[in-house]
């Protein structure tokens, strides 16, 4: 089965086809990052009139790269939600038309799915397992039963982790992405240079949720408060206990939630599973299966798109042309049996 996913939520215009959902025949990702770059962040009215520019191309390429002409497809997909809406409808409009022109199927498909769907694309990940999606706009932990069912057992009560380091770098000029910035420049500096403290959450047995403005107001106006004695101010060992914290955070939740589930299976997703020191840390509990997706697949792509799309397809669960795009999704928190 041969499918096209586009991805337009942010600020990549991404296309790939996937064969079968798990095999990848192209993935063309166009970052628009030195356009937002000046402004530091995503500017949504530059990213929408971004993708309406590059689209056509970017999927012309895919097929391309893939050997394939728009009638050899089986389906065509795109994401529908959560994202910048001005730029979800650019790839989700021109999905439809690919897949109406050609007669094809066409399916609407979750970002937060499809990211928690990346490790698959390489090697098969047997169900169920903890899934931690960290990006500039969530910070999830879910308990993920299969590819279209998760269970929240945590997420932020403000910022998302992302967003955090996108903050922090852009308060001290470190670079964009921050999150990228940060990570190159914390690996010459001191992670114990400052000591930040952790957020307070409520104590509930049961509760993994992260918070990231406490981290983020000591890191930008409070800073040296935590400074530990003779340690410099520079910016690497900003960068280097920023880093540290920040993980430190999502980890102590992370691991309370295998614990308590039970769940050996962890799998990271989103554009900060790519960082260094959270890849390295959690590589290390050997007691547990820990899958990263490769560092092509943990930022935003067309190939997680394309692959879930697949699986849905396969069960006949396809998308009306009606269908539409959404800024955000409740995070519903079914309870479960161990709760
Ligand atoms: O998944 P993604 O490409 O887009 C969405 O937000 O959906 O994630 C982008 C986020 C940005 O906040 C960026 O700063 C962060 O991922 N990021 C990183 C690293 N590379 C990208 N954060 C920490 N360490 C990294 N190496
Ligand atoms: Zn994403």
């Amino acid at each position: 089965m041969l499918v096209l996913g586009i991805e337009s939520s942010c600020d990549e215009c991404a296309a790939s086809v996937v064969a079968d959902g798990r095999r990848i025949l192209s993935d063309i990702v166009a970052s628009q990052i030195p356009l937002h770059e000046k402004y530091q962040g995503v500017v949504p009215e530059i990213a929408s009139r971004t993708h309406l520019e590059w689209i056509s191309g970017v999927v012309r390429q895919a097929l391309g790269q893939a050997g394939l002409a728009p009638s050899d497809l089986d389906g065509v997909a795109a994401t529908a939600r959560p994202g910048l809406v001005g730029s979800l409808l650019v790839g989700l409009s021109f999905a439809k038309g690919l897949a109406w022109s050609q007669g094809k199927p066409f399916v609407a498909v979750n970002h937060i799915l499809a990211h928690l769907y990346a490790p698959q694309l390489e090697r098969e990940l047997e169900y169920p397992f903890l899934g931690l999606l960290v990006s500039g706009g969530h910070s999830i932990i879910a308990r993920v039963e299969d590819f279209d069912r998760i269970e929240v057992l945590g997420t932020t009560i403000d910022d998302a982790v992302g967003e955090a380091f996108d903050k922090v770098s852009k308060h001290y000029g470190f670079g964009y992405p921050g999150g990228l910035a940060i990570d190159r420049l914390a690996e010459n500096g001191d992670p114990c240079a400052f000591r930040f403290p952790k957020p307070q959450l409520n104590k509930g047995e049961h509760s993994y949720d992260v918070s990231y403005s406490g981290l983020k107001t000591a890191a930008i106006r409070q800073l040296e408060q935590y400074r530990s004695p003779g340690a410099e101010a520079s910016p690497a060992n900003i960068a280097a206990s920023f880093r540290k914290a920040a993980v430190d955070i999502l980890l102590e939740r992370l691991l309370k939630a295998a614990a308590d589930t039970g769940l050996r299976r962890i799998v990271a997703g989103g554009g900060v599973a790519a960082n260094s020191y959270l890849r390295s840390a959690l590589g290390e509990r050997t007691e547990f299966e820990v899958r990263f997706p490769p560092l092509s697949l943990c930022g935003d792509n067309g190939a997680m798109i394309a692959g879930i799309a697949a699986r849905y397809i396969e069960r006949g669960e396809t998308s009306g042309l009606d269908a539409g795009v959404a800024a955000r999704v409740p995070l519903y928190r079914r309870l479960s049996t161990a709760h």
